[in-house]
Formats: structure tokens, C-alpha cells, sequence
């Protein structure tokens, strides 16, 4: 029997109650689809800091490094804010994909049928389907450029710096022209290229890229017109390629789109077999062990790890099918509404198990 080996990163707040849901279901699609899990827990972000003084210690790094694929649940909380920057538990989740090279994030933003009416947009405007792929270059950019603390005549200031290179553009460039041949062939790249340097080097790549690919339509588009097309008409989008903060920004605006950001998953690609998948949504500690996270985004993010990672594509389209079946009638609170029966995050897990 096939065997996968999946670090599990659980993290703080939510994360532990959304990721033990998220390995009840893989566990029973194992059971149905005859493939074997074997979990490897490891400690990243806050729960790692109170452990061993660090946000990402070596053991994780070499834990995820052996596995398969790596599950994350999310990191940060209230408890951890006075660490200095590079010690909260934001940097180890910055180190993590920084250590296992994963450049490309990949945000699908959908919309499920029964949850249309939780989108904050008038349905007109989402019309039948909404199906955006948001390509976030992930380990580039103002994140891991270079940034610190000095003094101008006495006036304390700080910096951080936005670089990209070309060879940098370009890997994520493919990896967005791939999905766009993949999916309708319509691929907007976002930059603020009116302004900034990086950006305009940015276009330049992006459109030398398009060359290769002559099937895709490439235009562009500046963050700021983005985030306002994003609510005006988000039917006009497919793929969206851009960097590391403004994927950032718009993957939030995205998922809101579509009802709940406790719906939307994401994948974390290196170019190799391996990958890291997570919930975009962060650890909501105001919420923690109360047993009313939404476990959905989690569960759909092992799904993508079936499809992406482990070459388990019906496997994946089982657990797909399988939430959207369980969203007819049951549902967490954050996306709860008359006619559907309101249940906790471990009832939701159970669930989605029992439609697989
Ligand atoms: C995300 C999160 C992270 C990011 C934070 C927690 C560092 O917001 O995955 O979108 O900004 O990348
Ligand atoms: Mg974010």
C-alpha cells in the first residue's frame, strides 16, 4: 500500500482544532482511496517560541524537509506580540517557507453554491460562479528584503525594502502562465508599476514571459485598480499573478468574496513533489478552544495537498465533493444561516468524514 509521509505543523489558536479535523477526514479518505498516513508533528510560531525559544526550530525545518508534504494549521497570537520582529511567530512562518524554497502560493478563491448568500457582494455581481486562482509569489519581495531600525537626526525611522529579481519573476511567471493554460487562459498581472521600480520590472518580465505562451491573454493591472475590480466585476478575473505583499492583501479581499475566509486554502510550491498547504486565513486567537473554527479552509487544503503533492487527484475531488455536500445542511458559525443546523468545528470535521 502506498504510504505518505505528512508533517503536521498544528500551530497556535485555532490551529491545533482545525488541523485535527483536517487529519480526521485525510485519515478516512486513506481508508477509502487505500493509500497509508503517517503523521510527523513538529512545532512552528508561538507554540515553538514557549517550547524552545525559537519560532522555527532545526527539528521542524529537518521534519518537513523528510516529508511528503507538510499540513499547517497557523501561527501568532496576543501572548507572543512583544517578541522582537525577527523572534515572533510570523518569522517562522516566514522561515519555513523560506527553508523549503517555496516560492509559489497558490490562492484559489471560489465561491460555493450554498454559500453564495454569505458574500458580502450583491449576487448580480458574483453572478453564477466566481473562480479566481491568485498566484502569490512567496519568498521574495518586501518580506525577506532587507529591513531595520536607524537614526536620521535623531528622528528614529525604519525600512524595508522591496526588491525582485528577474530570475525571481520569471519562476513565479511560469508557474502562473501554467495554471492560466490550465484553467481559461486569462492571467492579470498586478503591480503598482506607476510608482515603483521593482513593479516595472515586474510588467517588463511578465510581459517578455507572455511570449512563451501565446495562447494566454496577459494584461495588467495596478494593486490599488485591482482591489477596486475585485468588488466591481471579480467574474472578469481567472488567474492573478503577483508579489509577495500584494498577494498578500488581495488573497484576503478575494476570500471574502466568497462568503468566509474560513472557507479558502492554500498550497506553497518549491517546484518540487513537496509542498506546504495551509488555511490562508491566521490563528484567531479570540476564538481559540471554543470549538467554532471553521475547519473547511484546512480540509480543503489537504485536499490540494492530494491533488498537488501526492498524486491523489480523486482522492482530492472526494474531499472537494464532500464539503460541498456537508455545506447544504451543516455549518459553523461564521457561516451559519437559517435553515442549516449550527455545529462546532469537531461536528463539521465529522461531517465532511462521513460524506467521503
Ligand atoms: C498569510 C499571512 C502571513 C503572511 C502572516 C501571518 C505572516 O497573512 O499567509 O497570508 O503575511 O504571509
Ligand atoms: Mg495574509
Amino acid at each position: 500500500m502506498k504510504k505518505y509521509k505528512i508533517a503536521v505543523l498544528k500551530g497556535d489558536g485555532i490551529g491545533p482544532e482545525i488541523v485535527n479535523e483536517a487529519v480526521k477526514v485525510l485519515d478516512k479518505t486513506a481508508e477509502k482511496f487505500g493509500f497509508e498516513v503517517e503523521y510527523d508533528e513538529a512545532l512552528l510560531g508561538g507554540c515553538a517560541i514557549d517550547a524552545t525559544g525559537v519560532p522555527l526550530p532545526e527539528e521542524t525545518i529537518a521534519k518537513c524537509k523528510a516529508a511528503d508534504s507538510v499540513l499547517l494549521g497557523a501561527v501568532g497570537g496576543p501572548k507572543w506580540d512583544n517578541q522582537p520582529g525577527n523572534n515572533r511567530p510570523e518569522a517562522g512562518l516566514l522561515g519555513i517557507r523560506g527553508a523549503l524554497g517555496l516560492f509559489a502560493n497558490l490562492r484559489p478563491a471560489v465561491i460555493f453554491e450554498p454559500l453564495k448568500s454569505a458574500s458580502p457582494l450583491k449576487p448580480e455581481i458574483i453572478g453564477d460562479a466566481m473562480d479566481i486562482m491568485v498566484v502569490r509569489e512567496l519568498t521574495g519581495g518586501i518580506y525577506f528584503g532587507e529591513r531595520g531600525r536607524l537614526e536620521e537626526n535623531g528622528i528614529p525611522a525604519a525600512y524595508d525594502t522591496e526588491k525582485y529579481s528577474v530570475p525571481e519573476i520569471e519562476r513565479i511567471g511560469r508557474v502562473a502562465f501554467d495554471m492560466a493554460m490550465k484553467r481559461n487562459k486569462k492571467l492579470t498581472s498586478v503591480d503598482k508599476a506607476n510608482v515603483l521600480e521593482s513593479s516595472r520590472l515586474w510588467r517588463e518580465t511578465m510581459i517578455r514571459l507572455s511570449k512563451e505562451y501565446p495562447e494566454v491573454e496577459l494584461s495588467h493591472l495596478y494593486v490599488d485598480n485591482c482591489a477596486m475590480q475585485l468588488v466591481r466585476n471579480p467574474k472578469q478575473f481567472d488567474v492573478i499573478v503577483t508579489s509577495n505583499i500584494f498577494g498578500d492583501i488581495l488573497s484576503d479581499e478575494a476570500s471574502m468574496i466568497s462568503g468566509s475566509i474560513g472557507m479558502l486554502s492554500s498550497a506553497s510550491l518549491s517546484g518540487e513533489k513537496s509542498g506546504l498547504y495551509e488555511p490562508i486565513h491566521g490563528s484567531a486567537p479570540d476564538i481559540a478552544g471554543q470549538g467554532i473554527a471553521n475547519p473547511l479552509a484546512t480540509i480543503l487544503s489537504v485536499a490540494m495537498m492530494l491533488r498537488y503533492s501526492l498524486d491523489e487527484p480523486q482522492a482530492a475531488q472526494a474531499i472537494e465533493n464532500a464539503v460541498a455536500e456537508a455545506l447544504k445542511t451543516v455549518r459553523t458559525p461564521d457561516i451559519y444561516t437559517d435553515g442549516t443546523r449550527k455545529v462546532s468545528t469537531s461536528e463539521m470535521g465529522d461531517t465532511v468524514a462521513s460524506l467521503i
